[in-house]
């Protein structure tokens, strides 16, 4: 029989931790020079210490099946409603050694490997890989069709919305994911002609899904359902930040259009915001750090069609993601070089492998930048320093653009709907309930942290576009 450690094993999903624990699951004790072997309770290991698997003083070795392991893991992916958290009810007494040393498996001879993740974009990803690429795209339009039948109706129920609205949003990500990738295999040229038909769909998606966002009035128990759908993929993520995303761009838009908000802010402007963005642009006189270096040009509402190309790109935010990698972040098991790479990955496939607007390829890309800060996945921050090789003179003199080109010159340090991305992506990383190991925040709980972590400790998030989300948030 195959082994893996149990520190490796929850390296891949810290949720085993409470299945382990409910399933009074035998763990495999073995002494350093293997002399010993005993079997105990991964509870009562796991109540004794809580991280008895990573206590360096220890000399025992614990370990697991590799296919109770392998299929614990596929468990959790599949059936995350049948997963709960365990709270230990240990009040010092309950040890319970299930089995003591004359077990000897195969013979003494343990093998310890690695075990591999199930795929991170759920078996539906599978399914859809399968399809011919017609089908595919036939699907997309079964899709489109229900979406403009839901637009022609009067009356919308929420579920049948949200319903719509998280399908759609799935397969087309997936269906993206999966023809890109055959793209990725062709020149550029080919793989443009290859992917036009599904670009052209996934815009009529876009279209029509914006429109349905736009038009319904976003309820919290719309974002229950989609919240409620979660399983832990990738892709589920990808859904929710889309449609918050463009539910949000959406509200910002109001807000310039019917309110005085741009006039509000500048007046706010220095007792509020100003000593931020001090810090981001530190070779300007003070004084000149005003409301309009911040958004080049002022504040501005989107076009319909600037809409559409921002909410492409949300759409495919993290379609530069592996299979094998875990999207929850700031956790121990996840590999950093593999996650940050997703962005310029993404960017080269929606940039170079199909005619998607740039908008949607730099959005992809500049996702996870936190204004230079170093956890930012920096992207834009190392193109940025080659062209400050040949440009060493250069600054960049405001800090967000609604347009593509102060970015992609260097003018301005971030794309206004990245920016709004990076925190729809934080809120949601915080509020998933397949949260790996950790309880989900509420809302205000994630507002709080967000606010204190991210922006007073840490200047990430943009300071003016998280208080227009807590607003957002709080008049739902
Ligand atoms: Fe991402
Ligand atoms: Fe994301």
């Amino acid at each position: 029989m195959k082994y893996i450690s149990v520190a490796k094993a929850i390296d891949q999903d810290e949720r085993l931790i409470s299945l382990l624990a409910q399933e009074e699951e035998p763990v495999l004790c073995v002494n350093e020079d293997a002399s010993k072997q005993k079997k105990i309770s991964f509870r009562a290991l796991y109540d004794n210490n809580r991280q008895f698997w990573d206590t360096p003083t220890t000399s025992w070795n614990y370990l697991l099946p590799v296919l109770r392991v392998r299929d614990l893991l596929a468990a959790l992916r599949e059936n995350p409603d049948n997963y709960h958290f365990y709270t230990s009810t240990h009040d010092g007494d309950s040890q319970t050694v299930t089995s003591d040393t004359t077990d000897k498996t195969d013979g003494g001879r343990i093998e310890i490997v690695q075990v591999s993740i199930p795929p991170n974009f759920g078996s539906h990803y599978s399914s859809i890989q399968s399809m011919p690429k017609d089908g595919k795209l036939e699907l997309i339009d079964e899709h489109n069709n229900s979406l403009k039948e839901l637009l022609s109706q009067e009356e919308r129920s929420i579920e049948a919305v949200s319903d719509a609205l998280n399908k759609s949003a799935t397969d087309v990500s997936l269906i993206n994911k999966s023809i890109l990738e055959k793209a990725l295999e062709m020149s550029n040229e080919e793989a443009q002609v290859f992917s036009q038909e599904l670009v052209d769909k996934t815009r009529e998606m876009v279209r029509s899904s914006t429109t349905l966002i736009d038009e319904t009035v976003l309820q919290d128990e719309m974002f229950d359902a989609l919240v409620s759908t979660s399983n832990g993929t990738v892709v589920q993520h990808m859904t929710r930040t889309y449609v918050r995303s463009v539910s949000f761009l959406m509200f910002y838009n109001k807000k310039i259009l019917n309110s005085s908000l741009p006039n509000r802010l500048r007046i706010i402007f220095r007792k509020r915001y100003h000593s931020y963005y001090k810090q981001l642009l530190p070779h300007l006189h003070p004084d000149d750090v005003v409301l309009e270096r911040v958004f080049h040009s002022g504040m501005q509402a989107i076009s319909t069609q600037q809409i559409h190309n921002f909410a492409t790109g949300f759409l495919l935010h993290d379609i530069g993601k592996t299979k094998d990698i875990d999207y929850h972040e700031g956790t121990e098991a996840y590999d950093r070089e593999k996650i940050v790479d997703h962005v310029r990955q993404g960017y080269l496939a929606v940039v170079n492998k199909t005619a998607y607007p740039v908008e949607s390829g730099i959005i992809t890309g500049y996702h996870h930048e936190y204004y230079g800060h170093p956890s930012g996945y920096g992207f834009f921050r190392a193109q940025y320093s080659k062209h400050l090789k040949q440009h060493p003179r250069q600054h960049y003199n405001y800090l967000i653009s609604f347009t593509v080109k102060p970015v992609l010159s260097f003018q301005t340090m971030a794309f206004f709907p990245a920016k709004l991305l990076e925190i729809i992506d934080v809120f949601d990383a915080l509020t998933d309930p397949n949260r790996v190991y950790k309880k989900p925040l509420t809302t205000e709980e994630a507002l709080d942290l967000m606010q204190k972590q991210f922006v007073e400790e840490n200047l990430k998030l943009d300071p003016i576009l998280l208080d227009l989300f807590m607003e957002y948030q709080r008049s739902a």
